[in-house]
């Protein structure tokens, strides 16, 4: 993949990986549409960089998605790479009697629905353009599940098993996947060791997709990937120790 000179859009670009992503594809030369709901922190990164265009939307509203989807298609049919990078995580054990229902609802629409739908509506704008990728960011907790994430790690396992599936369609468009271990964000504020940082991963990123490695193992999830192909037990009992 080339590196400069593209037009991106980011899901998920106001804080954490997402940004990150951001922040080097402006190092790059990029131009970059960022979604987010934080419309105070979307403004900040617009006013830092002209080739900032903030759109906020939320990813758990499927009107939303599909304006969005709208707005690309009518304002910037130039859109070469779609970076499905927003997620969140909630932890609770399914044991409980209290409802879940909208926890499971949001967490599902954010972070499989929306990638899907918005893949979809902007599958022909990517297929016209020359040299266009999707990224989709799964996790680690896709491959091996932890304990009280059910929900997430059905998701990221879907997301994972969408990217895969996605090549077949996708004769034109290349179609990455990360899928980080811990990174330091705010969705793991408080919890795990050894974590990298957001710069970290995406520079192991940026190497693997210059070179069009299409399933990008970030950091410690080479190692877990084998030892779950040896041992599915081991890999368990290392991601809930
Ligand atoms: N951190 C990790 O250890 C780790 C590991 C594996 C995979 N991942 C994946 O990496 C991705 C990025 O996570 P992160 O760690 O960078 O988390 P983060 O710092 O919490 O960032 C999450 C991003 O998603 C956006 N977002 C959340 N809900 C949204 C909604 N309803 N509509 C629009 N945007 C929404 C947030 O934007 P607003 O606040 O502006 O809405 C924010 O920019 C996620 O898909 C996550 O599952 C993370």
């Amino acid at each position: 993949m080339k590196l400069s000179g593209n037009k991106i859009l980011i899901t998920g670009a106001t804080s954490g990986i997402g940004e990150a992503l951001l922040k080097r594809f402006l190092d790059l030369d990029n131009e970059i549409i960022a979604v987010g709901r934080n419309q105070s922190k979307l403004d900040e990164l617009a006013q830092q960089s002209p080739s900032t265009i903030p759109y906020k939307c939320d990813l758990a509203n499927i009107v939303e998605v599909i304006e969005l989807a709208d707005f690309v298609k009518a304002e910037h049919p130039d859109l070469n790479i779609l970076i499905n990078n927003a997620g969140i995580q909630y932890n609770y054990s399914f044991s409980t009697k209290e409802s879940r229902s909208n926890e499971i609802e949001e967490e599902l629409k954010i972070n499989l629905i929306s990638p899907a739908i918005l893949t979809q509506a902007l599958f022909s704008t990517l297929t016209q353009n020359n040299s266009s990728a999707i990224v989709n960011i799964s996790s680690a907790l896709g491959i091996v599940p932890k304990k009280e994430a059910a929900v997430y790690c059905a998701s990221k396992g879907g997301l994972h098993l969408f990217s895969k599936a996605l090549r077949y369609d996708a004769k034109k468009v290349k179609v990455f996947e990360i899928i980080p271990s811990l990174v330091e964000t705010n969705m793991t504020k408080g919890r795990g060791k050894g974590k990298i940082t957001p710069n970290e991963l995406v520079a192991e990123f940026i190497k693997a997709f210059k070179k069009d490695k299409l399933e990008i193992n970030i950091g410690k999830v080479k190692l877990l990937r084998l030892i779950h192909q040896i041992s599915p037990q081991i890999a368990q009992r290392i991601i809930n120790k």
